[in-house]
């Protein structure tokens, strides 16, 4: 099974991600983390992305659907995969239809007001985990690995207004586009525990496997 996970910036796209990766073993893949990758490792690809991710914007389509196509030739995508965070447009999408079979759209719709606190309040730790501060007690170690947490460089409030921007005016009509293709499974994340969502999501994804 292939499926994309839709949803705007602090959705829970990746909450979600690792935790399907672990019930269904998909490989996940974020196009978010490949360009943090490619920035810690100081590529050129990752010194493009900086400058368009740094100010919220989408890093230019000819390079990010490169990326995907070559991820997906590799031979452990047979087992099923996730995009997280792509496609992010409908030109991706159209591009992503020529190169990739994809199952279901699973579109994490979440309030707005929810989403500004989430992203700012997030800490991230290298080894994929995430926490909101209210809940770390002023700690500032991952619980999982003990490594250090950090907030990431475009978490930040004027950053966040722009990645919703680019979200509500580039990847919020892919809702439609997968739609029309009838691939489109919505869950409401209210205000819903990461579990809650979860659930859904799995509850659609038994109805879609029969
Ligand atoms: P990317 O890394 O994909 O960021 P994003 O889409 O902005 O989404 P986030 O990772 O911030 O949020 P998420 O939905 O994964 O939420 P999370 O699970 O962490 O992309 C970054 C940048 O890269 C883009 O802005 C763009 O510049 C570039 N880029 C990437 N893909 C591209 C593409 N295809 N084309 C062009 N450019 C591209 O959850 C958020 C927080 O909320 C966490 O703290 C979590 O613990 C918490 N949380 C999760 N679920 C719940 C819940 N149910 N209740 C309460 N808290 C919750
Ligand atoms: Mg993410």
């Amino acid at each position: 099974m292939n499926i994309i996970l839709l949803g705007a910036p602090g959705a829970g796209k990746g909450t979600q991600a690792s935790m399907l990766a672990e019930k269904y073993g998909l490989l996940h893949i974020s196009t978010g983390d490949i360009f943090r990758a490619n920035i810690k490792g100081g590529t050129e690809i990752g010194k493009l992305a900086k400058s368009y991710i740094d100010k919220g914007l989408l890093v230019p389509d000819e390079v990010t659907c490169r990326i995907v196509k070559d991820r997906l030739m590799k031979d452990d995508v047979k087992r099923g995969y996730m995009l997280d965070g792509f496609p992010r447009n409908v030109f991706q999408a159209e591009e992503l239809d020529k190169f990739a079979k994809i199952d279901l759209c699973v579109n994490i719709d979440v309030e707005e007001r929810l989403l500004m606190d989430r992203i700012c309040g997030r800490r991230v730790c290298a080894c994929g985990e995430s926490y909101h501060v209210s809940a770390l007690n002023g700690r500032t170690t991952c619980a999982k690995c003990g490594g250090e947490l950090y907030r990431r460089d475009d978490d930040n409030p004027e950053t966040v207004k722009a990645r919703l921007e680019t979200y509500f005016g580039q990847t919020a009509p892919l809702i439609d586009f997968y739609k029309k293709q009838g691939k489109l499974l919505t869950v409401q994340s209210g205000e819903g525990s990461p579990e809650e969502v979860f659930k859904q999501i799995c509850a659609g994804l038994a109805e879609y496997v029969k």
